[in-house]
């Protein structure tokens, strides 16, 4: 099991073992720890983004599994054989930066066709594979421009083809998007997700943009200062944060602390520092401190049926067509925003209006930032995935 096999080779059909596994891992630069007990283990095929801010360790890990970066700590394991041991060039990793890293002088059938001559892959097949590759990434018959007569986008693209193009057993892509304009991103997010599929490559992704990472994985890691903090599905890290760092993170969270009134063990009554209360599906001791966290999309403005209602005063409106973005003053200096559709009017600044929202869009956080769970049925869980180790619960 514990064997350090120089080379790692295609899995054979039906494996369930994960393509990319790290097992308590640490990395530290000198003395500064950038990674600390990193546990995940990638299932083959899948789509999985390491998320979190600037210098929370998201490159770190990523160069970890090409064994750009020791590891101080810990085992990482590549289609199931430890790689710790393994040089660079033995690890079967594509690999796409930010920046396209083309070699400027070489044209595009060369650039791509680098790591198929590396591997000594006769040349018949290399011109097929690079066809192949620029086919895939839509830039058929560029094979003799230089990156210079190119695009960024499609210089990207030609970064994506020779990762790619010798079937490598990972794909990391370290914010590859980021240097593109907003459309041409856009563009290639689907571009990059239509291309992992065909292939069924496994593909870790890093980025800081939660819209990428919402929209292109299938499991997001958010990461905070060298941590995992929450694992989970698009939704289950969007919907049900496992911290108010992940809440913060994934997009706008109005966070309401309050400390709880009352409760008769289903639901709870929540005395919002605003002065105004919200009930929960939950059973809490009164007098425990809460954070209240609703998402902006969650908050209807306006006559509304049912569910928590609050009253404010609009401070801001920005009308978006279908919907508006609303900011709310609902006393005790707390602002709240709101991001709803629009049934009738639209509210102006000034305007004293009702909001509301259901108790099960709520997420209750505890005095250290952690969610607390709410009773069963009433919200979806943020499970930890099947395909990894333990990040922080509650
Ligand atoms: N070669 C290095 N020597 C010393 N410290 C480093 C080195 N590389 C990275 N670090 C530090 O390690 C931490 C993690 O860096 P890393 O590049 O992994 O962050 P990141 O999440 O990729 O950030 P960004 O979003 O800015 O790319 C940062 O605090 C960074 O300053
Ligand atoms: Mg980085």
């Amino acid at each position: 099991m514990a064997d350090t096999n120089q080379t790692p080779r295609p899995e054979t059909a039906g494996e369930t073992r994960p393509a990319v596994e790290f097992r308590d891992i640490s990395i530290a630069y000198g003395s500064f720890v950038a990674v600390r007990d990193f546990s995940l283990a990638i299932a083959k095929g899948s789509f999985v983004t390491l998320l979190g801010p600037s210098g929370c360790g998201k490159t770190t890990i990523l160069r970890s599994i090409a064994g750009l970066v020791d590891i101080s700590a810990g085992q990482i394991s590549i289609g199931g054989k430890r790689v710790d041991d393994v040089p660079i060039y033995k690890r079967n990793i594509g690999l796409v930066f930010q920046s396209y890293a083309l070699f400027p002088h070489k044209n595009v059938f060369d650039n791509v066709a680098f790591g198929l001559k590396y591997r000594n892959v006769p040349k018949p097949e290399i011109a097929r594979k690079v066809a192949q590759a620029l086919e895939m990434v839509r830039l058929p018959g560029s094979e003799r421009k230089l990156p210079s007569q190119l695009s960024g986008g499609q210089q990207q693209r030609i970064a994506l083809a020779r990762a790619i193009v010798f079937e490598p057993e990972v794909l990391l892509l370290d914010e590859p998007l980021s240097a593109l304009d907003a459309n041409m991103r856009e563009e290639m997010r689907v571009e990059i997700k239509k291309i992992q599929k065909a292939t069924g490559i496994t593909a870790i992704f890093v980025t800081h943009d939660q819209e990428e990472a919402l929209s292109m994985s299938d499991q997001i890691v958010v990461m905070n200062a060298g941590r995992m903090e929450q694992i989970g599905s698009p939704e289950q890290v969007y919907e049900a944060p496992a911290t108010g760092f992940v809440a913060d993170f994934l997009g706008k969270a109005n966070m309401l602390p309050g400390i709880v009134s009352s409760s008769d063990g289903a639901r709870t009554t929540i005395a919002l520092a605003a002065g105004q209360t919200v009930s929960v599906a939950a059973a809490l001791p009164p007098g425990r401190a809460v954070t209240v966290v609703v998402r902006p999309q969650k908050l209807s403005v306006g006559a509304v049926p049912s569910g928590n209602r609050l009253t404010g005063r609009v401070v801001s409106t920005s009308y978006l067509g279908g919907n508006a973005i609303y900011e709310i003053d609902i006393g005790g200096g707390t602002t709240i925003r709101a991001n709803t559709q629009i049934s009738g009017p639209v509210a102006a600044e000034g305007q004293t209006v009702e909001l509301a929202f259901d108790a099960a869009a709520c997420v209750l956080l505890d005095e250290h930032g952690q969610r607390i769970p709410v009773l069963p049925g009433r919200q979806s869980n943020a499970k930890t995935s099947s395909a990894s180790t333990s990040p922080r619960q509650q």
